[in-house]
Protein backbone atom coordinates (compact mmCIF):
# COMPACT_ATOMS: atom_id res chain seq x y z
CA UNK A 1 0.00 0.00 0.00
CA UNK A 2 1.53 3.31 -0.94
CA UNK A 3 1.28 6.24 2.08
CA UNK A 4 -1.69 8.18 0.39
CA UNK A 5 -3.77 5.12 -0.42
CA UNK A 6 -2.87 4.08 3.68
CA UNK A 7 -4.22 6.93 5.23
CA UNK A 8 -7.21 7.20 2.69
CA UNK A 9 -8.23 3.57 4.20
CA UNK A 10 -8.18 5.15 7.99
CA UNK A 11 -9.74 8.27 6.46
CA UNK A 12 -12.60 6.34 4.93
CA UNK A 13 -13.00 3.66 8.17
CA UNK A 14 -13.65 6.63 10.16
CA UNK A 15 -15.79 8.68 8.13
CA UNK A 16 -17.80 5.69 6.55
CA UNK A 17 -21.36 5.07 7.78
CA UNK A 18 -24.27 2.40 6.75
CA UNK A 19 -22.12 -0.93 6.59
CA UNK A 20 -24.81 -2.76 5.24
CA UNK A 21 -27.70 -0.29 4.57
CA UNK A 22 -28.23 0.40 8.04
CA UNK A 23 -29.67 4.08 9.07
CA UNK A 24 -30.45 4.62 5.21
CA UNK A 25 -33.38 7.08 4.77
CA UNK A 26 -33.40 7.36 0.63
CA UNK A 27 -35.17 3.86 -0.46
CA UNK A 28 -33.24 4.31 -3.65
CA UNK A 29 -30.27 3.96 -1.58
CA UNK A 30 -31.58 1.09 1.14
CA UNK A 31 -32.72 -0.76 -2.01
CA UNK A 32 -28.91 -0.50 -3.76
CA UNK A 33 -26.90 -1.22 -0.56
CA UNK A 34 -29.35 -4.21 1.01
CA UNK A 35 -30.69 -6.28 -2.03
CA UNK A 36 -27.68 -5.45 -4.92
CA UNK A 37 -24.57 -4.92 -2.96
CA UNK A 38 -25.48 -7.07 0.34
CA UNK A 39 -27.92 -9.30 -1.60
CA UNK A 40 -27.56 -13.14 -1.21
CA UNK A 41 -28.32 -14.18 -4.80
CA UNK A 42 -25.28 -16.37 -6.82
CA UNK A 43 -25.12 -16.55 -10.25
CA UNK A 44 -23.91 -19.26 -12.30
CA UNK A 45 -21.52 -17.03 -13.73
CA UNK A 46 -19.89 -15.91 -10.86
CA UNK A 47 -18.58 -19.85 -10.47
CA UNK A 48 -17.41 -19.49 -14.01
CA UNK A 49 -15.75 -16.56 -13.87
CA UNK A 50 -14.10 -17.93 -10.63
CA UNK A 51 -13.33 -21.06 -12.70
CA UNK A 52 -11.61 -19.71 -15.07
CA UNK A 53 -9.72 -17.13 -13.09
CA UNK A 54 -8.25 -20.28 -11.10
CA UNK A 55 -6.64 -21.34 -14.60
CA UNK A 56 -5.25 -18.55 -15.19
CA UNK A 57 -3.46 -18.20 -11.87
CA UNK A 58 -1.78 -21.73 -13.06
CA UNK A 59 -1.29 -20.30 -16.28
CA UNK A 60 2.25 -20.48 -17.44
CA UNK A 61 1.88 -18.35 -20.41
CA UNK A 62 3.45 -15.11 -21.04
CA UNK A 63 2.44 -11.73 -23.41
CA UNK A 64 4.36 -8.90 -24.55
CA UNK A 65 2.22 -5.55 -23.35
CA UNK A 66 2.40 -2.10 -24.31
CA UNK A 67 2.55 -0.59 -21.18
CA UNK A 68 0.55 2.58 -20.73
CA UNK A 69 1.75 5.00 -17.69
CA UNK A 70 -0.32 7.43 -15.84
CA UNK A 71 0.01 9.73 -18.82
CA UNK A 72 -0.92 9.53 -22.28
CA UNK A 73 2.92 8.62 -23.21
CA UNK A 74 3.45 4.98 -24.44
CA UNK A 75 6.00 3.25 -23.04
CA UNK A 76 8.41 0.25 -23.80
CA UNK A 77 6.98 -3.17 -24.22
CA UNK A 78 7.89 -5.26 -21.31
CA UNK A 79 6.74 -9.22 -21.08
CA UNK A 80 3.83 -10.43 -18.39
CA UNK A 81 2.90 -13.17 -16.89
CA UNK A 82 -1.11 -13.94 -17.49
CA UNK A 83 -0.91 -15.06 -14.13
CA UNK A 84 0.01 -11.55 -12.84
CA UNK A 85 -2.04 -9.71 -14.79
CA UNK A 86 -4.91 -11.89 -13.78
CA UNK A 87 -4.02 -11.41 -10.26
CA UNK A 88 -3.08 -7.80 -9.91
CA UNK A 89 -4.70 -5.77 -12.98
CA UNK A 90 -8.16 -7.48 -12.76
CA UNK A 91 -10.90 -6.53 -10.81
CA UNK A 92 -11.46 -8.56 -7.49
CA UNK A 93 -14.07 -10.81 -7.61
CA UNK A 94 -16.23 -9.01 -4.75
CA UNK A 95 -16.16 -6.15 -6.85
CA UNK A 96 -16.65 -7.89 -10.76
CA UNK A 97 -19.85 -9.02 -8.47
CA UNK A 98 -20.72 -6.02 -7.58
CA UNK A 99 -20.59 -4.72 -10.93
CA UNK A 100 -21.96 -7.66 -12.15
CA UNK A 101 -25.31 -7.30 -9.74
CA UNK A 102 -25.43 -3.30 -10.66
CA UNK A 103 -25.88 -4.31 -14.55
CA UNK A 104 -28.24 -7.38 -13.80
CA UNK A 105 -30.26 -5.07 -11.59
CA UNK A 106 -30.48 -1.85 -13.53
CA UNK A 107 -30.02 -3.24 -17.29
CA UNK A 108 -28.00 -0.74 -18.86
CA UNK A 109 -28.19 -0.92 -22.12
CA UNK A 110 -24.99 1.06 -23.79
CA UNK A 111 -22.27 -0.29 -21.33
CA UNK A 112 -18.25 1.16 -21.93
CA UNK A 113 -15.06 0.20 -19.91
CA UNK A 114 -12.08 1.81 -20.34
CA UNK A 115 -9.28 -0.68 -19.45
CA UNK A 116 -10.25 -4.46 -21.04
CA UNK A 117 -6.58 -6.17 -19.37
CA UNK A 118 -7.01 -9.21 -20.20
CA UNK A 119 -11.35 -9.32 -19.81
CA UNK A 120 -12.58 -10.32 -16.32
CA UNK A 121 -14.40 -7.26 -15.71
CA UNK A 122 -15.73 -7.15 -18.83
CA UNK A 123 -16.63 -10.62 -18.60
CA UNK A 124 -18.50 -9.72 -15.60
CA UNK A 125 -20.41 -6.66 -17.36
CA UNK A 126 -21.34 -8.85 -20.28
CA UNK A 127 -22.51 -11.95 -18.60
CA UNK A 128 -24.88 -9.87 -16.36
CA UNK A 129 -27.44 -8.76 -19.26
CA UNK A 130 -26.63 -10.68 -22.30
CA UNK A 131 -29.25 -8.19 -24.28
CA UNK A 132 -26.66 -5.17 -23.19
CA UNK A 133 -24.05 -4.24 -25.50
CA UNK A 134 -20.15 -3.96 -24.06
CA UNK A 135 -17.96 -1.19 -25.85
CA UNK A 136 -14.46 -1.93 -24.13
CA UNK A 137 -11.05 -0.20 -24.96
CA UNK A 138 -7.63 -1.95 -24.41
CA UNK A 139 -4.49 0.11 -25.78
CA UNK A 140 -1.89 -2.89 -25.73
CA UNK A 141 -3.11 -5.21 -28.52
CA UNK A 142 -1.54 -8.24 -26.88
CA UNK A 143 -3.52 -8.04 -24.15
CA UNK A 144 -6.86 -7.30 -26.00
CA UNK A 145 -5.66 -10.30 -28.44
CA UNK A 146 -6.08 -12.51 -24.99
CA UNK A 147 -9.20 -10.96 -23.91
CA UNK A 148 -10.98 -12.55 -27.11
CA UNK A 149 -9.86 -15.81 -25.44
CA UNK A 150 -11.51 -15.07 -22.24
CA UNK A 151 -14.79 -14.04 -24.40
CA UNK A 152 -14.80 -16.72 -26.15
CA UNK A 153 -14.31 -19.31 -22.96
CA UNK A 154 -16.42 -17.72 -21.20
CA UNK A 155 -19.29 -17.53 -23.65
CA UNK A 156 -19.61 -13.76 -23.84
CA UNK A 157 -21.33 -12.41 -27.13
CA UNK A 158 -22.25 -9.39 -26.25
CA UNK A 159 -18.88 -7.08 -26.56
CA UNK A 160 -17.05 -5.09 -28.94
CA UNK A 161 -13.51 -4.75 -28.41
CA UNK A 162 -11.82 -1.07 -29.27
CA UNK A 163 -7.93 -1.47 -29.47
CA UNK A 164 -6.21 1.69 -28.95
CA UNK A 165 -5.61 5.25 -26.47
CA UNK A 166 -8.68 6.32 -25.05
CA UNK A 167 -7.98 9.51 -25.86
CA UNK A 168 -8.89 8.24 -29.91
CA UNK A 169 -11.14 5.64 -28.92
CA UNK A 170 -13.60 6.82 -26.34
CA UNK A 171 -15.05 9.94 -28.35
CA UNK A 172 -15.34 7.23 -31.68
CA UNK A 173 -17.29 4.96 -29.05
CA UNK A 174 -19.53 7.90 -27.57
CA UNK A 175 -20.27 9.21 -30.76
CA UNK A 176 -21.43 6.14 -31.91
CA UNK A 177 -24.26 5.81 -29.23
CA UNK A 178 -26.97 7.78 -28.76
CA UNK A 179 -26.93 7.60 -25.11
CA UNK A 180 -24.06 5.87 -21.83
CA UNK A 181 -25.92 3.71 -19.94
CA UNK A 182 -23.20 2.65 -17.82
CA UNK A 183 -19.15 3.35 -18.16
CA UNK A 184 -16.53 1.48 -15.75
CA UNK A 185 -13.41 3.51 -16.01
CA UNK A 186 -10.62 1.72 -15.23
CA UNK A 187 -7.24 2.99 -16.90
CA UNK A 188 -5.03 5.74 -17.09
CA UNK A 189 -5.37 6.57 -13.43
CA UNK A 190 -4.29 10.52 -13.16
CA UNK A 191 -6.22 13.07 -12.65
CA UNK A 192 -6.29 15.09 -15.85
CA UNK A 193 -7.49 12.18 -17.95
CA UNK A 194 -9.93 10.66 -15.05
CA UNK A 195 -12.20 14.29 -15.55
CA UNK A 196 -11.61 13.97 -19.52
CA UNK A 197 -13.17 11.24 -19.78
CA UNK A 198 -15.73 12.02 -17.15
CA UNK A 199 -16.63 15.01 -19.39
CA UNK A 200 -16.59 13.50 -22.65
CA UNK A 201 -19.61 10.73 -20.80
CA UNK A 202 -21.69 13.01 -19.52
CA UNK A 203 -22.38 14.55 -23.06
CA UNK A 204 -23.80 11.07 -23.65
CA UNK A 205 -25.51 10.22 -19.96
CA UNK A 206 -28.98 11.01 -18.83
CA UNK A 207 -30.84 10.36 -15.47
CA UNK A 208 -29.99 6.89 -15.09
CA UNK A 209 -26.93 6.43 -16.17
CA UNK A 210 -24.38 5.12 -13.80
CA UNK A 211 -20.41 5.65 -14.10
CA UNK A 212 -17.88 3.61 -12.12
CA UNK A 213 -14.38 4.40 -11.31
CA UNK A 214 -12.03 1.89 -9.96
CA UNK A 215 -8.96 3.16 -7.92
CA UNK A 216 -10.39 6.26 -6.70
CA UNK A 217 -7.74 6.36 -3.83
CA UNK A 218 -4.88 4.80 -5.69
CA UNK A 219 -2.77 8.25 -5.79
CA UNK A 220 -3.92 11.73 -4.44
CA UNK A 221 -4.67 12.88 -8.21
CA UNK A 222 -7.56 9.96 -7.97
CA UNK A 223 -8.88 11.27 -4.93
CA UNK A 224 -8.75 14.99 -6.22
CA UNK A 225 -10.48 13.76 -9.30
CA UNK A 226 -12.97 11.90 -7.51
CA UNK A 227 -13.39 14.78 -4.87
CA UNK A 228 -14.07 16.69 -8.15
CA UNK A 229 -16.62 13.86 -9.57
CA UNK A 230 -18.37 14.00 -6.53
CA UNK A 231 -19.09 17.38 -6.47
CA UNK A 232 -19.67 18.27 -10.18
CA UNK A 233 -23.52 19.64 -10.54
CA UNK A 234 -24.94 16.70 -12.51
CA UNK A 235 -23.95 14.31 -10.02
CA UNK A 236 -26.88 13.76 -7.57
CA UNK A 237 -25.80 10.37 -5.32
CA UNK A 238 -22.52 9.31 -5.12
CA UNK A 239 -21.38 6.17 -3.19
CA UNK A 240 -17.80 5.38 -2.35
CA UNK A 241 -16.76 1.80 -1.48
CA UNK A 242 -12.72 2.71 -0.92
CA UNK A 243 -12.16 1.09 -3.88
CA UNK A 244 -14.88 1.57 -6.26
CA UNK A 245 -16.75 5.01 -6.46
CA UNK A 246 -20.07 5.20 -8.15
CA UNK A 247 -22.05 8.21 -9.29
CA UNK A 248 -25.82 8.28 -10.48
CA UNK A 249 -27.49 11.17 -11.76
CA UNK A 250 -30.83 10.89 -10.78
CA UNK A 251 -32.94 14.55 -10.40
CA UNK A 252 -35.54 12.77 -8.05
CA UNK A 253 -32.03 11.60 -5.49
CA UNK A 254 -31.08 14.97 -3.40
CA UNK A 255 -27.75 15.91 -3.77
CA UNK A 256 -25.70 13.41 -1.05
CA UNK A 257 -22.81 11.46 -0.76
CA UNK A 258 -22.44 8.04 0.91
CA UNK A 259 -19.19 6.56 2.68
CA UNK A 260 -19.93 2.58 2.61
CA UNK A 261 -17.73 -0.17 3.92
CA UNK A 262 -18.35 -2.99 1.79
C1 LIG B 1 -6.28 -2.00 -14.42
S1 LIG B 1 -6.22 -2.57 -16.04
C2 LIG B 1 -7.92 -2.96 -16.40
C3 LIG B 1 -8.41 -4.16 -15.65
C4 LIG B 1 -9.75 -4.67 -16.09
N1 LIG B 1 -10.74 -3.61 -16.11
C5 LIG B 1 -10.23 -5.75 -15.14
O1 LIG B 1 -10.55 -5.41 -14.00
O2 LIG B 1 -10.25 -6.92 -15.52
C6 LIG B 1 -6.04 -1.11 -16.97
C7 LIG B 1 -5.85 -1.34 -18.46
O3 LIG B 1 -5.98 -0.09 -19.11
C8 LIG B 1 -5.05 -0.02 -20.17
N2 LIG B 1 -4.73 1.41 -20.36
C9 LIG B 1 -4.20 2.25 -19.43
N3 LIG B 1 -4.10 3.50 -19.94
C10 LIG B 1 -4.57 3.44 -21.20
C11 LIG B 1 -4.77 4.40 -22.21
N4 LIG B 1 -4.43 5.67 -22.03
N5 LIG B 1 -5.32 4.00 -23.39
C12 LIG B 1 -5.67 2.70 -23.58
N6 LIG B 1 -5.51 1.73 -22.66
C13 LIG B 1 -4.97 2.10 -21.48
C14 LIG B 1 -3.85 -0.82 -19.70
O4 LIG B 1 -3.14 -1.32 -20.80
C15 LIG B 1 -4.49 -1.90 -18.84
O5 LIG B 1 -4.66 -3.09 -19.56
Amino acid sequence: MNLHLTKSYFRFIKNSKHKKGYGLHSPFMFNLVREIMYGKQHYYAFDAINNYRTKLSRSKETIQTTNFGNGSQVFKLSSKKISQLNKHSSIPAKYGELLFKIVNHYQPQNIIELGTSIGISTAYLSLANTKSTIHTIEGCKQTSDFAKNTFQELNCTNINQHTGHFDEQLPKVLKSLNQLDLAFIDGNHNYAATIDYFKQCLHKTHNNSILVFDDIYWSEEMTQAWQEIVQHEAVTVSIDLFRLGIVFFRKECQKQHFIITY
